[in-house]
């Protein structure tokens, strides 16, 4: 990551492009790659949009891949108050499409960034071409998981970011990354700890609040893509499986050897079957 005013464009490589915007009185950082119609990918929690650096090095052509950081994660800020809603998440991406002139979109999300997929949909599904839905539910938390979101945020506000990631990693990653690549741990906390404190706890706090997205999988009209780390125990693939079944014509596809993280875990499988997906939408 690096630090830039808003307008700027830094080339990170030969592909992949860093800008900075202002969405609605924040300043907005994004990646993206590619030249084309677009897919906006939106990363999960306690991450951020470098999280999708695999997927938008295989860009395929004719396609632009868009990784925005949430509001007050990665390089975005987030100003005023941080007892923030799935909506207003949902409201940045829109701006984002306003700003960048794209009328309409497909739209990935991974965990959170399916929780927040689901509340643009609800806004505005006339703005979504096609979604992605990865290791994602449909679900509101429960009594038991609100409970568990007060305790992350007595650990984040006690010990730090770190403190927090360091207790999620077991949980994010799947067993066969634990054991066959260490090296991923280490990388996901260095991406964990770059999320400035406030954004984090603002994440929590729209996590805790979210609707019940379930009653409007049967209302998805667009062309969607399920996937699911087959060891992913925090949206386990029973979930993914379900919300296929409630989605008309959606696609199901499960990564082998990965959990939770499954675009880091298993780039190259997530990665084409995204690229493949995209292309299926000019069919
Ligand atoms: C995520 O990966 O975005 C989070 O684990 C989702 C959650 O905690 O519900």
């Amino acid at each position: 990551m690096t630090n830039g005013t808003p307008g700027g464009t830094v080339i990170i490589d030969r592909m992949m492009r860093e800008q900075r915007t202002v969405l609605r009185g924040h300043v907005t950082r994004y990646l993206e790659a590619g030249f084309g119609e677009a897919l906006v990918l939106l990363h999960p929690f306690p991450l951020s949009a470098d999280a999708w650096r695999a997927q938008l090095e295989a860009v395929p052509r004719g396609w632009r891949y868009i990784a925005p950081d949430l509001r007050g994660l990665g390089g975005s800020a987030i100003n005023g108050g941080i007892e923030i809603g799935m909506n207003d998440y949902a409201g940045d991406v829109l701006a984002l499409m306003n700003a960048l002139n794209l009328g309409r979109a497909a739209l990935g999300g991974l965990s959170m960034g399916g929780y927040v997929a689901f509340a643009v949909h609800r806004l505005a599904p006339e703005r979504i071409r096609g979604l992605v839905l990865a290791d994602t539910r449909p679900q509101a938390d429960t009594e038991e998981g609100v409970r568990a979101r007060v305790t992350s945020l007595d650990l984040v506000r006690g010990r730090g970011v770190r403190a927090l990631g360091e207790q999620m990693l077991g949980k994010l990653l799947g067993e066969t990354t634990r054991s066959a690549r260490p090296e991923l741990t280490t990388e996901i906390l260095r991406l964990i700890e770059g999320n400035p404190q406030p954004g984090v706890e603002a994440a929590i706090y729209a996590m805790m609040r979210r609707p019940d997205s379930t009653p409007d999988l049967a209302g998805i009209r667009c062309p969607t893509l399920v996937i699911v780390g087959a060891e992913d125990t925090i949206t386990p693939p029973a979930d993914a499986e379900a919300m296929h079944r409630a989605i008309a014509g959606s696609r199901l596809h499960r990564i082998a050897g990965a959990g939770h993280l499954s675009n880091l875990e298993a780039p190259a499988d997530f990665s084409t079957t995204i690229n493949g997906w995209v292309e299926s939408l000019h069919q």
